[in-house]
């Protein structure tokens, strides 16, 4: 070491001799010039100019040279690192500039390409089969019929004999419209649409009513308070409870396939005879009645599943909308389409045909179409 008063040779320093600065110069420009991305350029930046760098350690030494020999020294490291730094402002940039043209160029977007920006939706369930079961009574020369969903309480009720005090005008099981006397429901059942018809139309009336009703129902999987119907109505001469049970065996044909039916005695104001249409079990086939090993949820073991309501039209009902019941003669029937659409398809839960969710309509798509 040398002593205070000693000459200073700059060289005693080796790190801080203008040969080795020159050569940490060197390494540093060939290091940036060779690094041709930023990951590249940032390892050589860290090497070369970083805080543990040869020109930063050399710039430590500083400290251990006598004070006349610091300026010289400080004066060549400085303007080393000044070289080092603006070695590496200039490749940053072409580096930079380098990695936005690749970007540009490999991250292209070709805004021309058509694209699948809105899911596509899908006809539901419901509608679905209204149209498929529409389309038997078409088939058949018979014509689609409408109302509207808020009805005059007259034709849901009183024109179709169902009198004032019968349980089902009881506000347990009917949605009116305010105000009370505007006498306004919303319909519990397409039936309205017999009288409707019956107005409207020339007779012979052959028609079908598909449509939303409404219930002061739970909400629960197998009930919803708005669901939907299709009304079958027809009024003709000579018509006979035989026409009924045809018709509906076709329509039961056309939905399920071959499968066995009956008519069970049963009361509604506006037909007599009144009867449930019934089907025989989709799951047991009959094979649960009176077998009490092999019980059946779907039928309660009964082996037969309701499906809807009919009967030949009651003549009270014919004269409220006007028709000569001494010529004429007619039959109507009424079944859920939700229902329908839980046997056919197996959908168990009612909530799925109201939420809306449109995996629940592809998921049925095709088959009740
Ligand atoms: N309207 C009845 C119901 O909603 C069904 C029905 C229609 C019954 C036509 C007989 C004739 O339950």
């Amino acid at each position: 070491m040398s002593g205070p008063n000693d000459n200073y040779d700059p060289k005693q320093v080796a790190a801080l001799s203008a040969e080795s600065l020159d050569a940490m110069v060197a390494a540093a420009l060939e290091a940036f010039a060779v690094a041709s991305d930023p990951a590249a350029l940032k390892e050589a930046r860290l090497a070369h100019a970083g805080e543990r760098a040869p020109i930063a350690l050399a710039n430590r030494e500083i400290g251990a040279l006598p004070p006349a020999a610091r300026k010289d020294a400080g004066q060549r490291i400085g303007a080393a690192r000044g070289r080092i730094t603006e070695a590496l402002a200039a490749r940053q940039v072409e580096v930079d500039a380098a990695e936005l043209e690749r970007a540009l160029v490999e991250e292209t977007v070709d805004v021309t390409l058509p694209v699948d920006l809105a899911p596509q939706g899908a006809i539901h369930p419901i509608t679905g089969l209204i149209d498929l079961m529409s389309d038997v009574f078409v088939a058949m020369g018979w014509e689609i019929a409408e109302g509207p969903e808020a009805e005059a309480e007259w034709l849901n009720f009183d024109a179709l004999n169902i009198s004032a005090d019968h349980p089902a005008r009881g506000e347990s099981d009917t949605l009116f419209v305010a105000p009370a006397d505007s006498h306004v429901v919303l319909r519990t059942h397409t039936s309205p649409v017999q009288i409707r018809s019956l107005l409207d139309r020339p007779l012979p009336v052959y028609v079908v009513c598909p449509g939303k009703v409404y219930r002061a129902d739970e909400f629960d999987a197998t009930h919803v308070p708005v669901f939907h119907q299709i009304e079958g109505l027809v009024v003709d001469k000579g018509i006979t409870m035989a026409h009924l049970k045809g018709t509906l065996d076709h329509l039961a044909k056309e939905m399920f396939g071959d499968i066995r039916t009956r008519f069970r005695p049963n009361y509604f104001p506006f037909t007599e005879p009144s009867a449930e249409y019934d089907l025989e079990c989709f799951v047991c086939h009959g094979a649960s009645v009176g077998n009490p090993d092999a019980p059946c949820k779907t039928c309660r073991s009964e082996g037969w599943i309701e499906w809807g309501g009919c009967g030949v039209v009651n003549p009270r009902v014919l004269e409220a909308a006007g028709v000569d019941s001494s010529v004429y003669s007619g039959f109507a029937f009424g079944m859920g389409i939700e229902r329908t659409l839980m046997f056919r398809n197996n959908a168990a839960d009612m909530r799925d045909m109201v939420e809306g969710d449109v995996r629940f309509s592809r998921m049925l798509k095709g088959e009740s179409r």
